[in-house]
This record gives C-alpha cells, structure tokens and sequence, in this order.
C-alpha cells in the first residue's frame, strides 16, 4: 500500500481544494469569495452573504429578491415534524434536538435527495436556509415550554427568526433594529471558515453521496463539541465560574497555565490564527457598542477583558501564539440578546449554515472528489493464533 502520512489531527494535511474561503492564519485575514469579512460585515447581510457563498457572487438587486422570496416561501414546518418535538425531555440540549430535526428533513422530502440533480439540491438548499431557522426556534420553545409560533413571511429571516424565538401567539412582538442588526452581524462572521471540524465533517459524510440534510446533521454534531462552537457556551460557563469564585482572573489564568485537567482558558487560541482572530476583533469592537445601545451592563464583560488582557501580556500565551477567538465575545452578546447559555451553539450553527451548503455543493460538483477514507498506523498485536475459551 505504499507510504502512509501520519498527520493526528489533519495539521498539514489539504483534504480538498476549495474556492469559497481564504484564510491567512499569520496575517490574521479572511475572506469570502475574496471579499474581506471586514466589508462584508461593514456593508452586507446574512441573507447576501449566504448568497455569496453559495453561488460564488453578489447577488444582483433582482436574484436577491428572488432568493429571498424563496426562502420566506419555504419558512413553515411539516404539520407532523412539529410533533417530532414531543419526542425529547423538556431539558434536552437544543444542539442535538437540532440535528435530529435536520435529519428528519430527509424523511420528509424523500422526492429531492439525489445529490446529482441539481434542481434537487436548490430546492435542499432553500429548504434548509428557510426551515433551520424555524427548527431552532421550536427547540427553544420546547425548552421553555412555550406554544411554536408559525413564521411571518413578511419579515426577514433574522426578524422572523427572533420574533419565533422570544414572541408569542398572543402578544404582538416588537423587533429591535439593534438586536437584529447585531445578530445579522454575527450570522455574518460565523458563516464559513474552509476546512473547520464541522465543514469537513459535511464534506466526509457528504463524500459518500449522502443528501445534504444528512450531511448536514452531522456537521451540526460536529460543531456541537466543546472545543469547536460549543465554546461559545463554554466562555460564558467559565465566565460565571470566576465570577463565582470570586473574580480572580490571575488565579483562574495559572490553573489554565499549569495545564489543570480540562482547565483551558476557553475562547482562545485558533488552529489557523496565529494572530488575532478577525472575526474577534469586529466581535470586541461591537460588543461595547451593542451593549451599551440595548443598555445591558454586564459585570462579566469586564472580567472578559481583564482576562483578554492578563493572558495577552503573559508568556504562556504570547510563546504559543494564542489569541481570542470567534467565540470570546460571541456568548457576551448572546447573552445580552436575551438567549440561555445552551442555546449559543444554535445560533453559531444557524450562521454556519450557508457555508456547510457552499462546501457540500462544492465537493458534490467537484471531477477530483472521492470518497473520504483517510489511512491509519496500525498500532495493534501481531497475528496471534485463536484460543479456544476454555484456555483463557
Ligand atoms: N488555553 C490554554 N492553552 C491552550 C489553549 C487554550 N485555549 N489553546 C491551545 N493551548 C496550548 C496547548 O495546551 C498546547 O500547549 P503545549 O504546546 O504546551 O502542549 C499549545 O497551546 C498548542 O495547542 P493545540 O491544542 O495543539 O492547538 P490545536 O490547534 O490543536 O487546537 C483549539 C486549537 C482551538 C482546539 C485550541 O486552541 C483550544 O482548545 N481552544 C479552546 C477552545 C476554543 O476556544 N475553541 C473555539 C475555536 S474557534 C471557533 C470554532 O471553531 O468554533
């Protein structure tokens, strides 16, 4: 079988080439479609973004209104998956509720799943932008055990989407411009990120031509685990743990130095960044100002920054190039937008989105992809001989 690789972790290895995402980790750049996230925040929406991702251009005045008439027309849920809600405990973690959810999708639209026919995957992709949003706000109201409210197809998606999530059926919501902008804003910066652990667990699963709804379920999966979007809960966790006992960030800084058993400082550090994460600048800069405009104040905010400034004056961190990433200042806002901790992930997974459709389609149409089937160093007992039970 020839020379093997070994490479734990995927460090140096390039599972695909890919023109949807630039990332220079040294620079501290990144860019979709070419375009800087900079400008893309500045000037953009999730909506377009998602454009441009999936079909590699700005959408011209005309295939944005088409788009986005699309994706209001596909808002409501199957009758029958409403019920599927019924199914988990009340405390269940909204992640896997989502996943389950996205994977039923596929029992439900067994007329599109052929990964080759491309009609087929449009509407898999407008289907998904248009019920992810949906799913993820029944699975908040089934923690809470508040009634599903149906979509408003006259708001935007973000819009609809809060109004979903925080309104109800007898009271008229009112939608903050600031909190949706905010939100738009970080739907932005979470929507692609090359081969991340969840976008390359889309493309593997996706590999073996399963549909993009099952792909897609394991991405969610993927993105669940603690050490990739499930930082963003993990921030806010250790947060409130220092400020329970008592504030101390240098003592909590020399736990995480003297590498204590799962004692890391959370939100930091990047494989890719070996700089300041983009995403995390934009992120800090908007945090005070959309703090300070919803006017939340919040004592954990500071312990943030005495923590962002502790570790980035302290060799441990500057020797490793470890920097704030994403999800540092992500669960701040979250929070201040009025979502529990548990929840935080949904909402990295419901930015993520448009780049796990951009890649599936991507490898689906690609002449070089095979199937992912990656080598291993076998490390187990020689050939021995069978003992028979009586002898053991
Ligand atoms: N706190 C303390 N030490 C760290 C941290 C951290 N957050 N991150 C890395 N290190 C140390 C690590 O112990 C190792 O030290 P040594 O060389 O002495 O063994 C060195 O830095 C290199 O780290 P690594 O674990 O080999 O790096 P990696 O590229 O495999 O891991 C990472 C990248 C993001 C998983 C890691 O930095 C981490 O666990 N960070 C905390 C979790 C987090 O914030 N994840 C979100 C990532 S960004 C958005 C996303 O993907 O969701």
């Amino acid at each position: 079988t020839g020379y093997i690789t070994y490479d734990p972790g995927f460090v140096n290895t390039g599972s695909t080439s890919s023109a949807i995402t630039y990332i220079d980790g040294d620079a501290g750049i990144l860019r979709y479609r070419g375009y800087p996230i900079e400008q893309l925040a500045q000037n953009s929406t999730f909506i377009e973004v998602s454009y441009l991702l999936i079909y590699g251009e700005l959408p011209t005045p005309s295939q944005l209104e088409d788009f986005t008439q699309k994706i209001n027309r596909h808002t409501l849920l199957h009758e029958d998956l409403k019920r599927f809600f019924d199914g988990f405990p009340r405390d269940a973690h909204p992640m896997p509720v989502l996943s389950s959810a996205v994977s039923a999708l596929s029992t439900f639209y067994q007329d599109a799943l052929n990964p080759f026919d491309e009609p087929n995957v449009e509407l898999s992709t407008v289907r998904l932008l248009a019920k992810v949003p949906t799913l993820a706000a029944y699975a908040y109201k089934k923690s809470i055990g508040q009634p599903f409210l149906y979509p408003d197809n006259s708001l935007g998606l973000v819009e609809n989407f809060l109004r979903m999530t925080f309104g109800l059926p007898a009271e008229p919501y009112e939608i903050d411009p600031d909190v949706a902008k905010a939100l738009d804003l970080l739907f932005i910066l979470h929507a692609d990120h090359e081969q991340n652990c969840s976008t390359s667990t889309v493309r593997l699963v996706g590999s073996s031509e399963a549909n993009l709804f099952a792909s897609i379920s394991a991405g969610i999966m993927a993105l669940f685990g603690p050490l990739h979007g499930g930082a963003n809960s993990a921030v806010l966790e250790m947060l409130q743990g220092i400020k329970a006992d008592g504030g101390d960030v240098a003592h909590f800084v020399n736990r995480v130095k003297n590498k204590e058993k799962g004692v890391r400082l959370m939100g930091f550090g990047h494989r890719v960044y070996k700089n300041y994460d983009p995403r995390a600048k934009i992120i800090k800069t908007t945090a005070d100002q959309i703090l300070a405009k919803i006017g939340v104040s919040d004592q954990l905010l500071d312990i943030a920054k005495e923590l962002e400034e502790t570790a980035l004056s302290d060799d441990y961190f500057i020797e490793r190039k470890l920097y704030p990433n994403v999800d540092f200042y992500t669960g701040l806002i979250y929070r201040a937008l009025g979502f529990p901790t548990k929840f935080f992930t949904v909402l990295f997974a419901l930015g993520r989105l448009p780049g796990w459709i951009a890649h599936w389609r991507e490898m689906i149409q690609d002449p070089q992809t095979k199937i992912g089937r990656p080598r291993q160093i076998y490390t187990g007992e020689k050939a021995r001989d069978y003992v028979a039970i009586s002898e053991r």
